[in-house]
């Protein structure tokens, strides 16, 4: 078969592990042939493709980032968008694409399945806020990456009895937040699906140093929003999916706590450094495990469907769950565990 191949949305640890096993598994198991598109659903727009066979994929395991291209390009927003992919698509000869993105991408190919293309997805965000999968690869490295920072602005912030807000990624879902607050040791986690109010937070941070704590970590998710009229926060500008572009809610957040609290506080934005560089053992298998599954599902007309993780064990899903429903903080992780140690 001839089997094309494309990375879309937000770079995430592991991508390239994927690619490397859809390859190494098609190639010599199946025999396919694959080809890469660049740059996500802009590569089948433009008819931009990439030579794409094992040798092209030695060394590329433990890299960050994607071979291929990423972008968040949305064929239904361009004007002819979706014709052109598929003129691509016969151009190229291609039997089957698998597509390897978030909520955004998969969106996309499952209407492009409704179109006729015969289409396998493989989840990935960093974010990990997709229901169809109790885990998506890429979260792993994000919640270390900010883990090893809290683990530095604990000791600065110590040593100079200061606040410190670290703003991690987390559009809709606060998961990064929940998992490296937790393992960092905040003092306050807010995440996108609870509004905060600052005025609660500060109390909680005075009643805290009060009892002889002098410095304190506060994680705070970029997508997290105060109350409603609590605090003033700019709006931003939306991409071709209509996501806002995010990040800087520290750097409202922060100067309002020094004001109610007196407490000297500072902001740590972790950004993109989350997304970028080597992914974690446990990324690179749980990638490694989707890629091998996606081209099996290929050589098995499973189209229209997604590798997912479930009980450790990969299954397959209708793409339609994969942008149904977000998959949001569990209460019970953020009362329950990580609130035990706010005081
Ligand atoms: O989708 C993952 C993500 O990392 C979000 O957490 C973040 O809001 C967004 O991507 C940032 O996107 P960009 O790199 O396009 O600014």
């Amino acid at each position: 078969m001839r089997v094309g191949m494309l990375t879309g949305g937000g770079d995430c640890p592991g991508l390239n592990a994927v690619i490397r096993a859809v390859v190494r598994k098609g190639e010599v198991h199946f025999g396919d042939q694959l080809v890469g598109f660049r740059d996500g659903w802009r590569g089948l727009v433009e008819g931009r493709t990439q030579p794409l066979d094992v040798s092209h994929c030695r060394g590329i395991l433990p890299r960050g980032g994607t071979i291929l291209g990423t972008s968040r390009t949305n064929p239904y927003k361009l004007e002819g968008g979706v014709g052109e992919v598929l003129r691509t698509v016969e151009r190229e000869g291609i039997d089957a694409l698998v597509a390897i993105g978030g909520e955004d991408t998969l969106g996309v190919a499952h209407r492009l399945a409704a179109e006729g293309l015969s289409i396998v997805g493989v989840p990935k965000t960093i974010d990990n806020d997709l229901s169809a999968t109790e885990v998506t690869f890429g979260f792993h490295t994000a919640v270390q990456i900010a883990t090893e920072a809290i683990d530095r602005l604990h000791t600065t912030a110590e040593s100079h009895d200061r606040v410190i807000v670290c703003e991690v990624m987390g559009r809709h879902a606060g998961w990064i937040a929940t998992y490296a607050g937790i393992a960092g040791g905040a003092a306050e986690i807010l995440v996108p699906e609870e509004p905060f109010d600052v005025e609660v937070i500060c109390e909680a941070l005075k009643a805290r140093h009060a009892k002889g704590r002098y410095a304190s970590i506060v994680v705070v998710a970029e997508g997290a929003v105060p109350v409603a009229g609590t605090l003033e926060v700019a709006s931003a500008e939306v991409d071709q999916f209509g996501h806002p572009r995010l990040g800087g809610i520290a750097n409202v957040l922060a100067p309002e706590i020094e004001r109610r609290t007196g407490f000297e506080t500072r902001v740590t934005i972790l950004g993109h450094v989350q997304r970028g560089g080597t992914p974690t053992a446990f990324d690179r298998v749980l990638a490694t495990r989707f890629g091998i599954a996606a081209i099996e599902a290929v050589h098995e007309g499973a189209f229209d469907q997604m590798v997912a993780l479930r009980a450790d064990r990969i299954v397959r899903v209708p793409l339609s769950d994969a942008v149904s429903e977000l998959k949001t903080v569990d209460g019970e992780l953020l009362h329950d565990v990580a609130a035990s140690f706010f005081s």
